[in-house]
């Protein structure tokens, strides 16, 4: 029996593109108590794709689930629920969602109550949706990601009423506090202190999927930190898609910087951050990294291109030189620090000479890694619509050419730690052997030594022996 709707609303890109001047309204998240149990003796199963944005929105999914009753399942032929959290920010991640819903729409044949929903950043896109609607009806529940806190009342049309429903709001204002988390791990959290961007560069979607930049209050933020900590949590990563504009839009002069430093007299052993945008980057931040203790001597600071001809056309606001500079006050102030970046090759016009830019870029630098992609035209951005002139083989070129040199920063920025005494946050044992425990380091440097299960969730002191392209080996010495 075909489905009605309880719902139809679509999303508009070009909605999306707006930034309306109204107040930012802080939502506390509540259930209706008559929707608490409607997951009694059901499963869920989600499949998390793209970033860490979306790591973060899943675990509050996961944590409203829970709360109404659903048990997580790992095996999606378990579930009565599947939900797909997606990335919308280069066409492959999307081709791989599709091929997956093809996949357990098949699952629907033996059970035909199961639940499919698809949320975060495809729903966003109205071609997204008209797809789905067309071609995969299937799909029992699409939202967006503005609004995970009205899944009790989706799921309720899609379980007690059998209905449809597709929710995407195009533009959004709030931030919603008190979501219940489910955390992945016991000992690393993810803290979001701010929500959307503001940047449009013109190759992103990200502005239009996400909404306009609204931080969250510093007290939220901090008293979130410092009640992690009391759980036993050791690191935490501050998350927004330009953290170091955390705060433009609050009712008074505080700014990222502000809250590194307020964190940074936290209880919290470790604080990392990501994502920075170098235009941002200001003295201020640097000074509180340069202050050390608990804020981790990494910095992830994409640079996307080394030309200026090419920086401009992706309007990032800054030059090589600018850039160059900022690097340069990094080093001076914080001068063991690991720096990483990410790249796009093959932009519309790129050449020869632009794409040499980058790598003389990335020499002067010296990054200890990067994430590399090969330009994805996003239907709805600038950048969509520029000559796509680079030949599709002179791509991927460009890309083995960078990811080389990029493997070569790595192992070098592994091997200036050998015979060095490192602290390591245990994480648990590696893919490969139960002996081996594996942990990250200050630097963000991935760590193998032999040990016991102990050791998990702890600062440990290590002593590394061998320096590989990807890892360090070594053997600990005693615990902190
Ligand atoms: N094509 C390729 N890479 C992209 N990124 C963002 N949009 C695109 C696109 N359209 C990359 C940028 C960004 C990272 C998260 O993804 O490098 O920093
Ligand atoms: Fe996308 Fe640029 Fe915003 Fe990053 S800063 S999310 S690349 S628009």
């Amino acid at each position: 029996m075909k489905k009605e709707y309880s719902k139809y609303f679509a999303p508009s890109l070009k909605d999306a593109r707006k930034r309306v001047n109204k107040d930012i309204k802080n939502i506390i998240f509540d259930v209706p108590e008559s929707l608490v149990g409607l997951g009694n003796n059901l499963k869920y199963h989600i499949k998390t794709y793209g970033c860490q944005g979306n790591l973060s929105d899943s675990e509050k999914i996961a944590g409203i689930l829970e709360m109404l009753g659903f048990t997580y399942v790992n095996y999606d032929e378990e579930a009565d629920l599947i939900l797909f959290n997606t990335c919308a920010i280069r066409e492959n991640a999307e081709d791989r969602v599709f091929g997956e819903l093809g996949r357990v729409k098949s699952l629907k044949k033996t059970k035909p109550n199961l639940i499919l929903g698809i949320c975060g950043c495809m729903p966003q896109e109205e071609k997204v949706v008209e797809t789905i609607k067309n071609k995969h009806p299937q799909v029992d529940i699409v939202f967006g990601t503005h609004n995970i806190y009205k899944l009790p009342e989706y799921l309720a049309d899609a379980f007690l009423k059998h209905e449809r429903v597709v929710e995407v709001y195009s533009t959004e204002g709030n931030v919603v506090e008190e979501m219940p988390v489910k955390r992945d791990h016991s000992h690393k959290a993810w803290v979001d202190i701010m929500y959307g961007c503001d940047e449009f560069c013109t190759y992103c979607i990200v502005p239009y999927t996400r909404g306009r930049e609204r931080s969250r209050q510093p007290e939220d933020i901090i008293r979130e930190v410092e009640t992690l900590a009391d759980d036993g949590y050791i690191e935490v990563t501050l998350l927004g898609q330009n953290v170091n504009a955390y705060g433009k839009d609050l009712d008074r002069e505080y700014k990222f910087a502000n809250l590194l430093a307020d964190l940074n007299k936290t209880k919290i052993k470790r604080i990392r951050f990501t994502t920075s945008h170098p235009k941002d980057l200001d003295d201020e931040t640097i000074a509180v990294m340069a202050k050390g203790g608990n804020i981790m001597p990494h910095l992830h600071l994409p640079v996307q291109s080394g030309s200026n001809v090419i920086l401009k056309k992706m309007n990032r606001k800054y030059t090589k030189e600018e850039y160059l500079e900022k690097i340069g006050k990094l080093k001076k102030a914080i001068p063991d620090i690991s720096l990483t970046t990410d790249i796009i090759v093959g932009f519309p016009e790129e050449t020869e000479d632009d794409f040499n830019e980058t790598l003389s870029l990335v020499n002067e630098v010296g990054f200890e890694g990067a994430y590399t992609f090969i330009f994805s035209p996003r239907e709805g951005t600038p950048a969509s619509k520029y000559t796509d002139n680079v030949k599709s083989d002179v791509k991927k070129e460009r890309l083995l050419t960078l990811n080389q040199l990029i493997n070569e920063g790595f192992a070098a920025g592994n091997k200036r730690f050998e015979g060095e005494i490192v602290d390591v946050l245990v994480e648990g044992t590696s893919d490969k052997r139960e002996d081996i425990m594996m942990g990250y380091t200050p630097h963000n440097k991935l760590v193998n030594f032999p040990g016991g299960l102990e050791s998990v969730g702890r600062i440990v002191k290590v002593k590394i022996e061998k320096a590989y392209t990807w890892h360090l080996k070594g053997k600990m010495i005693n615990e902190e």
